[in-house]
């Protein structure tokens, strides 16, 4: 296979090919009615890193030359992920999406709930397409059980943001349910689907967990301090909905007196009146070093998901695509 003399590199972006094309064949540009297909193949269109998809082949890889099994599974992380996105613009009343207007603002919120729903069943359609049948008793009790918890992680994270006591442990399990669950179901189906025995697929889950805990804590530092032309997002979002992450609870912990008081005088404002708040709310963080502090999580958790994998044994190709992906995420600006 033409893999074993590829660069990592050049082999992601051949994989990252493979995923457009199997998204693309689901014709989503065509089916009827357009009203609830034409938001989801421009969601699917405006790109996005495909970490997912990429996640899952790779892991695929690690046990089997033939990444290519995983396509079918790959797309439907990716569609499961991006009906996440739907739903999430709509519950944050976020505008703006990889650059683009999100779609309850271009469309209204009955589609953003509608055509979301859609997604999330045709994950499941794709997902069946695997050809190895045999183990879609396994993957897709594991696929329903991540997309579960995703949906707790997500009503946590909406109730966080009417609890005044939010604490950095409960931050890390509303994470690693919205967001890390994802990450490590992909490699762990990948490995499925690549012929891994179970344990070797869980430990591969554990190593996306890490990884995903890593990839939130980052998501929510360029909420911050990114820049929205690269992010593709709106920057204070977090903070204008009084988010709890960890940034947010990491300064409450360090400040005290005035500067706390006026923390958590802002806090009580409402999302409108803390929109004129943002840069305000950064430089208290400056204050307390928060920025530091959250970089520095996001490299122990990157480390630790390194670590976990180092320890594994894997096919020499498929462990070098995935460290080079990994290193992909390390210092993030989209
Ligand atoms: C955004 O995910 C949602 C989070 C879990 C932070 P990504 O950052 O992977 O978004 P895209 O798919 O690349 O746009
Ligand atoms: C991401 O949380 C979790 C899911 C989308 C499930 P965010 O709300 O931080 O994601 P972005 O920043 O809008 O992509
Ligand atoms: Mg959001
Ligand atoms: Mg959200
Ligand atoms: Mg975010």
């Amino acid at each position: 296979m033409a893999s074993t003399t590829m660069h990592p590199d050049q082999q992601l972006a051949l994989m990252r090919q493979a995923i457009e094309e199997q998204l693309q064949a689901r014709a989503l540009h065509e089916r009827q009615p357009q009203g609830l297909f034409a938001p989801i193949d421009y969601t699917l269109r405006l790109g996005g890193k495909r970490l997912r998809p990429l996640l899952c082949c790779v892991a695929t890889a690690t046990f089997s030359p033939e990444w290519q099994r995983a396509l079918p599974a790959a797309a439907a992380l990716e569609i499961f992920h991006n009906f996440t996105l739907l739903h999430d613009d709509l519950m944050d009343r976020s505008p703006l999406r990889r650059g683009q207007e999100t779609v309850f603002r271009r469309w209204g919120d009955n589609t953003a709930i509608l055509s979301g729903d859609a997604m999330s069943i045709e994950a499941y359609a794709s997902l069946a397409e695997i050809e190895e049948k045999a183990l879609l008793g396994v993957i897709v009790p594991l696929f329903s059980q991540m997309a579960l918890e995703v949906c707790i992680g997500q009503q946590l994270d909406m109730e966080f943001e009417t609890r005044s006591e939010v604490c950095p442990e409960e931050y890390m399990e509303m994470i690693r349910l919205k967001t890390s669950v994802l990450l490590g179901a992909s490699l762990q189906i990948g490995a499925l689907i690549g012929g891994a025995q179970p344990s070797d697929a869980l430990r591969l889950y554990e190593a996306g967990v890490q990884l995903g805990l890593a990839f939130q804590i980052q998501d929510d530092l360029l909420d911050v301090y990114g820049d929205e032309q690269t992010f593709g997002k709106p920057i204070g979002g977090d903070i204008i909905h009084a988010k709890k992450t960890l940034l947010l609870l990491y300064t409450l912990e360090q400040l005290q007196g005035d500067a706390l008081s006026e923390l958590r005088s802002i806090l009580a404002l409402s999302p409108e009146e803390r929109a004129g708040k943002v840069d305000r709310v950064r430089q208290l963080y400056d204050e307390a070093g928060t920025r530091t502090y959250a970089e520095g999580e996001v490299q122990r958790l990157t480390d630790k998901a390194f670590s976990l994998i180092d320890q594994m044994e894997l096919r020499e190709e498929g462990r070098s695509l995935l460290l080079a992906l990994f290193h992909t995420l390390s210092g993030r600006t989209k």
